[in-house]
């Protein structure tokens, strides 16, 4: 199928990469000049892992093309994928990519074509942007939502093996179609109104972040009454009801995501007059897992952290990733810097970003470098490398023997007899 991808983010370079991979002709519209030149090269902009070699690839076998003109991707396309940011501003979402997006899509069509919607958008929306595109157009289109649930670091894997795919069409024709263009893609299918898998994708990126906030509160419970959290959330996940996924304790939840649907919804639910006070609670516990590990780490500091030297191993949201939009390493630096600390830091992909983000930090490219003469080591981001450090050169490269794990990954016995003050979440 001849295929056009709006935005060449994340969402849109996956979706335009995968579907080229499955045979299909596609063009990538993208506005950034710096950003397009790069692609035009195969070279991706960011880091994610297998993306790079399969841009590559279909590339040179000319499945695959970028350019700025809708002129020149948007006219032969079947089916248009918009893909384009949806920031939130002050909480409510900001749209202005979407309606620019649609406004020159819609000035390019030569023929009927499907107009499916990547970017996350409030539910309810299509009335009122197909009403916007048709001032633009005399041709017929068909305006769909196909939400995606895609995770940063594993994006390839999600988007060929997704657990599900929502099709969200009310016209019988679209939905056979993009249905056709998913065979090759794994999971379910379900077909629903546009605004149902609109909600389902807020719903999505809402839960997830209640279940990791519920997970956070317990491993603090745990703490308090001298409970395993391993050993509590394993026995809660073992219930098929629950599941063990997002309940992994720790710093909290970060991303270009998470922190954004979970405002935004809190701000759609708000605007059709219900108070969704679960969400507003589960924001408020991340924020406050953060004051909750500064809190320990002031503890084995012996109560002050003037002058202490504090080094951060990871700055990205999560691994496998160099994205730091709303990542903990940044609340958490912010908060240690108003307490008198000095910070180094280090991450194996996320530096160039964190060093044009974060001031008053000393970043470092190796571990040990950064753990120089530090007076405690804080686990933010549990890369692998950072969870097989060896701890005896660790040791030697500290002044003070002191970790704290914001992602309970390190072994505790083995490092108290190494002679290191250990305090996890909820170990
Ligand atoms: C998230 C969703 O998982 C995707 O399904 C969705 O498509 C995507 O947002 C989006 O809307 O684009 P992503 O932001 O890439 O994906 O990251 P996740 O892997 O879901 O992790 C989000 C945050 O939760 C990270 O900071 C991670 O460290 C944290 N997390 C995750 C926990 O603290 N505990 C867990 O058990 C799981």
């Amino acid at each position: 199928m001849n295929l056009a991808v709006i935005g060449a983010g994340y969402v849109g370079l996956v979706t335009a990469a995968v579907f080229a991979e499955l045979g299909n002709r596609v063009w990538v519209i993208e506005i950034d000049e710096e950003k397009l030149a790069k692609l035009q090269k195969g070279e991706v902009p960011f880091y994610e892992p297998g993306l790079a070699e399969l841009v590559l690839k279909n590339l040179e076998k000319k499945r695959l093309s970028f350019t700025r003109a809708y002129s020149k991707a948007v006219p032969g396309a079947e089916v248009i994928f918009v893909c384009v940011g949806t920031p939130t501003k002050r909480g409510k979402v900001d749209l202005s990519a979407v309606y620019e997006a649609t406004r020159e899509l819609a000035e390019n069509l030569k023929q009927p074509a499907i107009v499916a919607l990547k970017s996350t958008v409030p539910p309810g929306i299509n009335l009122k942007l197909e009403e916007w595109m048709r001032g633009f157009t005399q041709e017929e289109f068909e305006l769909v939502s196909v939400p995606e649930f895609l995770r940063e670091g594993k994006a390839l894997e999600d988007t060929l093996s997704p657990h599900r795919v929502i099709i969200g069409a009310n016209n019988t024709v679209a939905a056979e179609k993009l249905l056709s263009l998913h065979r090759g893609i794994g999971g379910e299918r379900l077909v629903c109104s546009p605004t149902s898998a609109q909600l389902i994708k807020y719903a999505a990126n809402a839960f997830l972040p209640t279940k990791i906030s519920f997970a956070n509160s317990i491993a603090v419970l745990c703490d308090k009454l001298g409970a395993e959290v391993e050993s509590v959330i394993k026995g809660l996940g073992m219930d098929r009801r629950i599941g063990p996924e997002y309940l992994k304790a720790g710093l909290g939840y970060g991303g270009s995501c998470f922190p954004k649907d979970i405002e935004a919804l809190t701000n759609i639910a708000k605007e059709a007059g219900y108070d969704f006070r679960i969400l507003k609670a589960v924001k408020k516990t991340n924020q406050a897992q953060i004051k909750y590990f500064v809190g320990k780490v002031l503890r084995l500091s012996g109560g002050s952290l003037k002058g202490r030297v504090l080094t951060i191993l990871g700055l990205s949201f999560k691994p496998e990733t160099s994205d730091i939009r709303e990542a903990s390493s940044l609340y958490l630096i912010k908060a240690l810097k108003k307490l008198g600390a000095k910070i180094r830091a280090t991450d194996p992909a996320a530096l160039k970003e964190a060093k044009k983000k974060i001031k008053g930090v000393a970043f470092f490219a190796d571990p040990y470098q950064a753990l120089k003469g530090a007076d405690a080591l804080l686990l933010v981001t549990e890369w692998e490398e950072y969870q097989k450090l060896d701890f005896e050169k660790v040791g030697q490269a500290m002044r003070t023997r002191v970790v704290v794990d914001g992602r309970n990954v390190y072994n505790q016995e083995e490092l108290e007899k190494l002679g290191f003050a250990y305090e996890g979440i909820g170990k």
